[in-house]
């Protein structure tokens, strides 16, 4: 599964049993479902009967309390909070910042330079100008405001940072780093010796955790002292939210716990929508017009130092289609796991308490009843004139846990292609590249292009 295409493994067992069928994995009576069915069931089962599950490194990197650990009530408080910062009414205060960095992202990595690599084969920030690398910054300053939150020196003091010095040049520079180690483990072999990777990752939590608790410390300092609004930051926002009684909704741990987890949810899915959206532009030349077309139109309406704003995304149309429509092709989370807590009856068959369904969501995307030539690159499966079926497009899941992160996964990828494709034009260094699943989709050679400056429009 690891070094071949995923998809290609699920639509054999497809092929072979059908939309249901069972199998044993590491040891565990596992269930295998998939198609519009299975979507529509699982999404509205309650989760008294099928409980989220996430591999053991997840719960250890992020911590007990993050939202994926949650059920019932607990996840409706956690979610609650976290759906009042995403919110589109929110993140309209924040467009301003996005535009201001992704414009210096692009200002230090990507003017004057002959060719990029946007993505290496390694996902890693090694030698390569890395998408995942300057997102996670638009998180940082967007959603926490650390920017100005923290002294520098005292950074490499108090935390004991002085190893990723060399490397890291400014105190967010320093958290991304962090950010990048703790990432490794998510997906590695959770075995906490020393010198192994999930060992690195667990120490570098440690370090966060300290850094995000201090900052809970400042901020709510800064709140009582009413020099700070209460939707300023996510750390803020989490921080302001009151029970009936007036007690803090959430504990210290989890605040922490969700900063984190909002961090990994929001780092590789949206880069990886944006590189396969690099690729498929540089491929396919009348998507790629039509989608500057939107965007000259845009910059044209502007003073060139204007930044954009709410209105002006809105009008980005025909860009969102094409990214949905990347995001149809290449669903970064393709399949998840659900433990069962409770018997239940599925197509006639009944499943028993303490096996697991692995449940490939995303099949449908592929599926030609639902998407015609489904595996041609085509933005009009999203025409508002033929609406999409429900359960079929569910890059963004579904039911209780759907993606609260889609309106900022949508700002920052309008926002990215909207300088990138005013500013520069660009081809592939190496057409036809493939992807495998790891189990993100990763360019198997990485993503190299080739870039020329346009005379710019703003
Ligand atoms: C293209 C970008 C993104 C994609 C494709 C995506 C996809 C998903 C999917 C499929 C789920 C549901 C998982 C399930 O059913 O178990 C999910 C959950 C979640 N996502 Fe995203 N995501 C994206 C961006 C973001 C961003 C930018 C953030 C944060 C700023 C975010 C935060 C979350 C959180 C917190 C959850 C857990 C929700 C819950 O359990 O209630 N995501 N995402």
């Amino acid at each position: 599964m690891r070094k071949n295409r995923a998809e290609e493994w699920l639509q054999d067992k497809k092929r072979k049993y059908g939309p249901i069928s069972k199998m044993s994995l590491l040891g565990t009576p596992t269930v295998f479902v998939c198609g519009q069915a299975a979507n529509k069931f699982i999404y509205t089962c309650d989760d008294s009967i099928l409980a989220n599950q996430q591999p053991s490194s997840i719960r250890r990197l992020c911590g007990e309390r993050n939202i994926l650990e949650l059920s019932g009530h607990e996840h409706k408080r956690v979610r609650g909070a976290l759906v009042s910062i995403l919110k589109p009414e929110v993140l309209k205060q924040h467009v301003g910042k996005m535009d201001e960095e992704v414009r210096k992202h692009f200002k230090i990595h990507w003017h004057g330079k002959k060719k990029v690599l946007v993505e290496n084969h390694r996902r890693s920030n090694e030698n390569c100008v890395l998408l995942h690398f300057f997102m996670s910054y638009i998180s940082l300053i967007s959603l926490y405001n650390v920017g100005n939150a923290i002294d520098e020196d005292s950074y490499l003091q108090r935390y004991e940072l002085t190893d990723i010095r060399n490397r890291a040049k400014c105190k967010r520079e320093i958290l991304v780093e962090l950010f990048q180690q703790l990432l490794k483990g998510v997906l590695s072999v959770p075995i906490n010796f020393p010198f192994t990777c999930f060992n690195r990752s667990l120490q570098a939590r440690e370090k966060i955790r300290t850094i995000v608790m201090d900052l809970i410390h400042e901020k709510r300092a800064a709140m009582e002292d009413q020099i700070t609004s209460p939707q300023q930051d996510l750390i803020t926002t989490l921080l302001s939210l009151r029970n009936a009684d007036f007690s803090a909704a959430l504990s210290d741990e989890e605040i922490v716990d969700n900063v984190i987890l909002i961090m990994i949810a929001g780092y590789d899915t949206t880069s990886i929508l944006l590189s396969f959206l690099i690729n498929l532009l540089a491929n396919n030349p009348s998507v790629y017009a039509s989608v500057l077309q939107e965007q000259e139109e845009i910059a044209r309406s502007k003073v060139s130092e204007d930044l954009l704003t709410w209105d002006d995304l809105q009008r980005m149309r025909y860009t969102w289609r094409v990214a949905t429509e990347t995001l149809r092709m290449t669903p970064p989370v393709l399949s998840f796991f659900r433990k069962v807590l409770k018997d239940f009856e599925y197509e006639g068959y009944l499943i028993p308490k303490g096996w697991q369904v692995i449940w490939a969501a995303c099949m449908t995307h592929m599926d030609e009843c639902l998407f015609p030539n489904p595996s041609g690159f085509d933005p009009g499966h999203f025409d508002k004139q033929a609406p999409v079926p429900p359960y079929s497009f569910v890059a963004f899941g579904g039911g209780a846990r759907i993606c609260p992160g889609y309106e900022f996964a949508r700002l920052e990828t309008l926002i990215t292609i909207h300088y990138l494709v005013n500013r520069f034009t660009w081809k592939l260094c190496h057409p036809n590249v493939s992807f495998s699943r790891d189990p993100f989709p990763i360019f198997k050679d990485g993503l190299e292009i080739e870039l020329s400056q346009r005379s710019q429009v703003n």
